[in-house]
């Protein structure tokens, strides 16, 4: 069986061919980028209309590279939340035509889901349970994972999400939309332990975050050294991302040993970070654990995780009707048992 997943949420169209059997088919994605980034930052109208306009050549595409035709696809699933709510729009109506026109079920899927078990696509496969650390532009969790669909929520941000620190301490900085690669960029020619940032709520015994003071911390080096800005940039880029990749580290250990758990699966466009990537990987080997990620494509929004996820609600009958509903706020723990 092969089913079609369509992510819209925000700035990415997405979509891509799983198979039950053989795992991920085919995938496509068109990123909106360019068109954004004049005027530094995601524009919503602009984003719905785009999304309506390329999902149907994406689809074409994503089924010429799997050489299948449309009347293969056993079901199609879409990301129905969270997400803007005109984006999540344009893919569930262009879901839900092609649902109806071929007569096969549509899926309702959470993008937050997606992310969560897109380590999943990679050959080796984290073990349940574990827990997974979701760093996305909107969302800062640490979830236990007892199966999938089962999430207990561990400890979340109370004020801006990870990729959203990244993006404001990118435009501080300088660095065009979107923030966050770029601000990698920077940090990569950084000196390491330049510039010290409050690493927040560290001394709270819970698994929650806040990255609102981090960044007005940023805001004050800048203003302190306004004069020599070119200068020190990019050892600002370096003392941020540290001070990032420490709260993340301690907060990590924090919900492994409250869980009594071993794995840690990290998520979300965050994660594509390399210095993150590595601080949670020099974690998990110390505590001798393993951590698991999403090979980089599959770390920021893209179809291959809502194809996957879309299976795996199908499979368990969970499927939409041909009602255009999308969740524009979704809690995870809103989710049924797969
Ligand atoms: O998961 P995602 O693609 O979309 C949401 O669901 O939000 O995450 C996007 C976020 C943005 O804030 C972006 O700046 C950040 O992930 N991001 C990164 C990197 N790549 C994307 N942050 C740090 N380093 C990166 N390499
Ligand atoms: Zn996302």
């Amino acid at each position: 069986m092969r089913i079609l997943g369509i992510e819209s949420s925000c700035d990415e169209t997405g979509v891509a061919i799983y198979d039950d059997k053989e795992g991920l088919i085919s995938h496509t994605l068109h990123t909106q980028i360019a068109m954004h980034a004049e005027y530094g930052g995601v524009v919503p109208e602009l984003a719905s209309r785009d999304h309506i306009k390329r999902v149907v050549p994406l689809v074409r595409l994503a089924l010429e590279k799997a050489n299948m035709k449309m009347s293969d696809l056993c079901a199609i699933a879409y990301t129905s939340g969270p997400g803007l709510i005109g984006a999540l729009l344009s893919g569930a109506m262009e879901a839900g035509a092609l649902a109806y026109a071929l007569g096969v079920p549509c899926v309702p899927v959470h993008h937050m889901e997606g992310h969560l078990l897109a380590p999943m696509l990679e050959a080796e496969k984290p073990k349940l349970p574990f827990v997974a650390l979701l760093i996305s532009g909107g969302h800062t969790l640490l979830i236990k994972v007892e199966k999938p669909g089962v999430y207990e929520l561990l400890g979340q941000s109370v004020d801006d999400a990870a990729g959203e620190a990244f993006d404001k301490t990118a435009k501080l900085l300088g660095i065009p939309y979107p923030g966050g690669p770029g601000l990698e960029k920077l940090a990569a020619n950084g000196k390491s332990g330049a510039f010290v940032f409050p690493r927040p709520m560290i001394k709270n015994p819970n698994c929650d975050f806040s990255f609102a003071g981090l960044k007005t911390a940023v805001l004050n080096a800048t203003i302190a050294h306004k004069d020599s800005l070119e200068e020190v940039k990019a050892d600002i880029a370096k003392g941020f991302t540290e001070a990032m990749a420490d709260t993340l580290e301690i907060k990590c250990k924090r919900a492994l040993k409250q869980t009594g758990l071993k794995t840690l699966v990290v998520a979300g466009g965050v994660s594509a970070n390399t210095d993150i990537r590595t601080r949670l990987q020099q974690l998990m080997d110390k505590i001798h654990g393993k951590a698991f990620f999403a090979r980089r494509e599959f770390c920021t929004d893209n179809g291959a995780m809502i194809a996957q996820v879309g299976m795996l609600r199908y499979q368990a009958g969970q499927l939409g009707d041909f009602k255009i509903k999308v969740h524009p706020r979704w809690p995870l723990s809103e989710l049924k048992a797969l």
